[in-house]
């Protein structure tokens, strides 16, 4: 089985992003042969600053190595160092109807809002689907707001095959854990950089403690019981904790006399906790620029070789390569 998945260096990553997929990438490499990316190219459609970008992807790297990825058993690599990428996004480019990218999210968010919308960012699921396709990937890691382009995928790859008259294209499923489908940030709403409700992964423990001090509750009174279910802090701790820890928790919410201002505090020392060894890991990797770079440089060929042999493959089907 191949595992492939992808992430947008438009930010620093969140929670959101690491229980939704990045703890899936992580838990995937042992036994998978797995291959992940930065979406650098993805990221152009809202990023456009120069330094902004090289910065957030710098920091990609490091954050995903930090937090466990292992290069000796992962690839990963930066979208833009594999250029049979946008080879095959054209391929497939030709055979993607319109109607399949009018219904994709965030270009009709976009111009639902009234907002003018490149063609990058109405191409941008074709792009994704040449990503998850050029390495014969079985399985997509990801988050629940990732199912739709998975389901593009599936459709532009099978609509090759078909018009082809062979598999060319492995044709991918998406992975999502009901727990961590969609992580909610500190409005309640699904933790989104395009939504300012994140909490970092990384940050200064101050201002983490802030962010988290900040998610929205009730206005019940300390004294009275509340309802753990329903409550984002509440949510957050179980990413976090053990059965026992979460029923410790929830006991103490039924049984009134604590405030959110306690749960929130357990919850941040819970997530210190969770992340202390990725926060002196991430230290180290900060001094090493250069043993970031060759993991990236390593995977990137990697990516390249398998990549090669399905894009040649595409290629031979649609007619393009051959010589007499
Ligand atoms: P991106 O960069 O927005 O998010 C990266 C991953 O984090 C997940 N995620 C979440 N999961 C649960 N709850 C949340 N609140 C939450 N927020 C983010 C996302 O579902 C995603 O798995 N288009 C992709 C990047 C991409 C890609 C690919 C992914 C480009 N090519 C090929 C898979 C395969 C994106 O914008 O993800």
């Amino acid at each position: 089985m191949r595992v492939l998945s992808g992430i947008q260096p438009t930010g620093r990553f969140h929670w959101g992003n690491y229980f939704g997929a990045i703890r899936q990438y992580i838990a995937l490499q042992e036994n998978e042969q797995a291959f992940y990316f930065i979406a650098d190219l993805h990221a152009l459609t809202t990023i456009r600053s120069a330094d902004e970008l090289a910065g957030f992807v710098r920091d990609a790297a490091i954050d995903l190595l930090a937090l466990g990825l292992n290069p000796e058993q992962a690839r990963l690599f930066r979208q833009s160092d594999v250029p049979e990428i946008p080879e095959l996004t054209w391929l497939l480019m030709t055979l993607t109807q319109m109607h399949l990218l009018e219904k994709c999210h965030a270009y009709k968010d976009k111009k639902e809002k009234g907002l003018a919308a490149d063609a990058g960012l109405f191409t941008y699921p074709v792009l994704m689907a040449a990503d998850i396709i050029l390495y014969d990937s079985n399985v997509v890691p990801v988050g629940l707001d990732q199912v739709q382009h998975i389901e593009v995928t599936r459709d532009v790859a099978g609509r090759f095959n078909h018009v082809y008259g062979q598999e060319v294209f492995v044709l991918p499923e998406a992975r999502v854990l009901d727990a961590t489908a969609k992580v909610p940030g500190t409005d309640g709403e699904k933790m989104s950089k395009s939504y300012g409700n994140t909490i970092p992964i990384f940050d200064t423990p101050k201002r983490l403690r802030k962010k988290i001090m900040s998610i929205k509750t009730d206005s019940t009174p300390v004294e009275d019981p509340k309802d753990p279910d329903g409550c984002a802090v509440f949510t957050l701790y179980k990413l976090f904790s053990t059965p026992e820890q979460q029923e410790e928790l929830a006991a103490r919410y039924r049984a009134g006399g604590m405030g959110y201002g306690e749960a929130k505090q357990t919850l941040y020392e819970a997530a210190m906790e969770h992340f202390a060894e990725a926060f002196e890991r991430r230290a180290q990797l900060e001094a090493n620029p250069s043993e970031v770079e060759d993991v990236l440089q390593a995977g990137a060929k990697a990516a390249r070789e398998k990549g090669r042999e399905v894009l040649d493959r595409a290629r031979h089907a649609c007619g393009l390569s051959r010589r007499p």
